[in-house]
C-alpha cells in the first residue's frame, strides 16, 4: 500500500491508473476506521481496480472546536487495516496541504441543509461538500463510495455531484452495526461503559418505528412518537431530534407514503451519534437498496 501526503504525488498516481486503462475508487473518510469504513473500502474494490482510501480530518466541517480536538485519530492501526483490506493508496494529506490559505470558495447545500443535522450544526454540510468536491479533485476517481449512515451527507453529496456535472459515480452501502445494532461510528469510542449499554436503544426505537410502519401506520407523528416513546425510557439519551423526511430533498414528510427516511441524532454525554432507517428506497443505485433491517434478531 502506497502512502502519499502529497497532492501533486496523488493526481500523478490517478493519472498513470487512469492512462493504464484501469478503475479508480476513492473512499473518502477522517479515519478511526471500523467495521463501517471496511464495507465502504470493499465496495469500492468491488467496482474498481485500484483503491484509494483518505484520511482527512476536515476542520472546516466542525461548528464545534471541542468536538474536533476529541474527533479520535489512529494512524497506525488504520493504516494496518487498511493493508489489510489490500487498499492501493492511502492517501493522508496535512491541513496545510489541503488548505494552503483560508479557503474563501465553498459549496452551498441549499435547502438539504434546512433539516436533520443542518440546524444544529451550522456549516457542517458547506464544510462537507466543499472538502468532498476539492477530494474529488485531488484524486479524481471514476467512484467515490459513502456510507447511508450519514444519509444527509450522501444525498448532499449525490446532489453536489449532479448539479456540478462531476465526472466522479456515487456509490452507497447500507450501515453497518454491532452485533447489538448499534450503528458503527468513530465515536463509539468515546463512549463509557455505561453509555454505551444503552447506546443500542438508538437503533431499537428507529427500528420500532419502522415495525410500526410495516404494520400499516403512515402518519408520521404515530410513527415518530413510536421511536420517541422508547427512546424516553432512557434518561441518559438527549433528542436532538427525530425525524421523518422524504428521501431525496431531505423535507419532513406528514405520511410515509413515498420513499423517506425516519433519522435521529441523540446525545449520551457529550456524545453526539446520528443513525435512521430507510423505509423506502430513495437512493438511485437499485444495487444499493437498503429496506430498514428490521426483525433482525441482533443477539442471534
Ligand atoms: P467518516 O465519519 O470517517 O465516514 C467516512 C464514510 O464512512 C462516510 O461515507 C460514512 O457514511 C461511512 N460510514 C461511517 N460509519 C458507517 C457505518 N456504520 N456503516 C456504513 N458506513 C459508515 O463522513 C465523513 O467521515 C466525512 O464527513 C467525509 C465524507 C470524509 C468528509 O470529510
Amino acid at each position: 500500500m502506497k502512502v502519499v501526503s502529497d497532492i501533486a504525488k496523488m493526481r500523478e498516481l490517478s493519472f498513470q491508473t487512469r492512462a493504464a486503462g484501469l478503475k479508480l475508487a476513492l473512499v473518502p473518510t477522517m479515519g478511526a476506521l471500523h467495521g463501517g469504513h471496511l464495507a465502504l473500502v470493499r465496495r469500492a474494490r468491488s467496482l474498481a481496480d485500484v483503491v484509494v482510501v483518505s484520511i482527512f480530518v476536515n476542520p472546516t466541517q466542525f461548528n464545534d472546536s471541542g468536538d474536533f480536538a476529541a474527533y479520535p485519530s489512529d494512524l497506525d492501526g488504520d493504516r494496518t487495516l487498511l493493508a489489510a483490506e489490500r487498499v492501493d493508496i492511502l492517501f493522508a494529506p496535512s491541513v496545510e496541504e489541503v488548505y494552503p490559505q483560508p479557503a474563501l470558495t465553498a459549496v452551498r447545500v441549499g435547502e438539504l441543509g434546512d433539516h436533520l443535522c443542518g440546524p444544529t450544526r451550522p456549516g457542517h454540510f458547506e464544510g462537507v461538500a466543499t472538502v468532498v468536491a476539492a477530494l474529488l479533485h485531488m484524486v479524481g476517481p471514476d467512484v467515490a463510495v459513502f456510507g447511508e449512515k450519514d444519509y444527509q451527507q450522501l444525498q448532499i453529496i449525490r446532489r453536489m455531484v449532479s448539479d456540478l456535472h462531476f465526472p466522479t459515480r456515487i456509490a452507497s452501502t447500507p450501515t453497518v452495526r454491532e452485533s447489538d445494532g448499534l450503528a458503527m461510528s468513530s465515536r463509539n469510542r468515546r463512549l463509557s461503559p455505561a453509555q454505551r449499554e444503552t447506546a443500542p436503544a438508538i437503533f431499537a426505537s428507529l427500528s420500532a418505528a419502522a415495525q410500526a410502519f410495516v404494520a400499516g401506520e403512515k402518519d408520521a407523528e404515530a410513527i415518530k412518537a413510536v421511536a420517541l416513546h422508547r427512546l424516553a425510557e432512557y434518561p441518559q439519551l438527549q433528542v436532538e431530534y427525530l425525524e421523518l423526511v422524504e428521501g431525496a430533498s431531505l423535507q419532513p414528510v406528514a405520511r410515509a407514503d413515498g420513499a423517506c427516511v425516519l433519522a435521529t441524532a441523540v446525545k449520551l454525554g457529550d456524545v453526539r451519534l446520528i443513525d435512521n432507517v430507510v423505509f423506502a428506497n430513495a437512493l438511485c443505485e437499485q444495487d444499493t437498496l437498503s429496506f430498514a433491517p428490521i426483525g433482525v434478531n441482533h443477539h442471534a
